[in-house]
């Protein structure tokens, strides 16, 4: 029997990557290289919510300013991922990595420039600071975004711990990386383990957030569990997943994805509606979750929507040259 996607797949998945597949021309090496191998196979597996690692409820309290956009279905947050290590394709992070990802025992290093470096288990870092629901919107370079409420605090609190000396500019994250459990790192689409940076001020904005949670409960393993980072105005790469070290450098790091294509990702990645990506606009974007075929694409918010908050960090750049 020919199965539909449409019967077995949230509309809202199969809306996303139709847009997307119609909208981008994908040529170069770049996000979204997997989707031609959408499947039916595969896009029953994003309909099936199938989480194998138990997820804990975590207590948290509601973080003011919260944007009142309508938040996007649990089933899209946990079901359409980027999480390159387990696949290039939408599905494939919660196809493989619930019941792969290795998430204990977990230590977090912070190390580098600092006075006192640290290695916090999960229920340290638990008890490092007061969890916090944050309700952010996550942009996607690829041009959808979503509404998620997060679980985790300022990342300020665990940098705070360590004591950053004042040779420290840059703040580096490095995700988990095991080929044993991993089997997107067999692929040289990028360069593992998955890096990112941030400079140091940003790392230290109350906005960027060590998140252990999302939707009242831990992490699900395709969003990153057990500890990611989430950085609300930059494209959701500079968000990275299941991270095991932070080092305080002095120089700008190189994230995985400018050394993989450095004429389209930039350090600071800021969304930007003026800044085009290489090979497709940056104007408008697909809400995930909300979309139906004739729902118009939304205008790109600069800096998501977080520009009152975070534009003071930029002031004096030419965003259009450091993008
Ligand atoms: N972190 C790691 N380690 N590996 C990845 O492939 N993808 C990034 C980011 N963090 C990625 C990652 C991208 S492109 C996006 S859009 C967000 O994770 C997606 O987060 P989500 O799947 O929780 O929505």
């Amino acid at each position: 029997m020919k199965i539909r996607s449409a019967d077995i797949t949230p509309e809202s998945v199969v809306l996303g990557r139709r847009a997307w597949l119609s909208s981008t021309a994908r040529r170069a090496t770049g996000l979204g290289v997997g989707l031609s191998g959408l499947t039916a196979s595969s896009l029953s597996q994003a309909s099936v919510s199938r989480l194998a690692e138990p997820l804990t409820p975590l207590a948290a309290r509601p973080w003011p300013g919260m944007p009142t956009d309508k938040l996007t279905p649990v089933h899209d947050v946990t079901g359409y991922n980027n999480f390159y290590e387990f696949g290039t394709d939408k599905a494939d992070p919660q196809r493989l990595a619930p019941s792969r990802l290795q998430v204990r025992p977990y230590q977090l290093v912070v190390k580098g420039l600092v006075a006192k470096p640290i290695t916090l288990g999960f229920d340290d870092l638990l008890k490092l600071s007061p969890l916090e629901e944050r309700i952010y919107r996550l942009r996607c370079v690829e041009g959808w975004s979503m509404v998620i409420p997060w679980v985790g605090f300022s990342l300020s609190a665990v940098l705070r711990r360590a004591q950053p000396l004042g040779s420290a500019k840059y703040v580096e994250f490095i995700s988990q990386a095991d080929r044993a459990t991993m089997p997107g790192l067999s692929s040289p689409v990028l360069d593992w383990p998955y890096q990112e940076g941030l400079r140091l001020d940003e790392a230290m904005h109350p906005l960027t957030t060590l998140t252990v949670g999302l939707y009242g409960k831990t992490l699900p393993a395709q969003n990153g569990s057990p500890v990611r980072l989430v950085v609300p105005w930059k494209y959701g790469f500079k968000s990275a997943k299941s991270i095991v070290e932070i080092r305080l450098v002095e120089s700008q790091p190189i994230p995985s994805w400018v050394k993989t294509a450095p004429q389209e990702y930039g350090f600071f990645s800021n969304v930007n509606p003026a800044v085009p990506h290489r090979r497709w606009s940056q104007a408008t974007e697909r809400r995930i979750g909300e979309d139906g075929l004739l729902s118009p694409r939304r205008p790109t918010l600069p800096f998501n929507g977080y520009a009152d908050q975070v534009a003071s960090l930029y002031t004096g750049m030419d965003l259009r040259r450091f993008f």
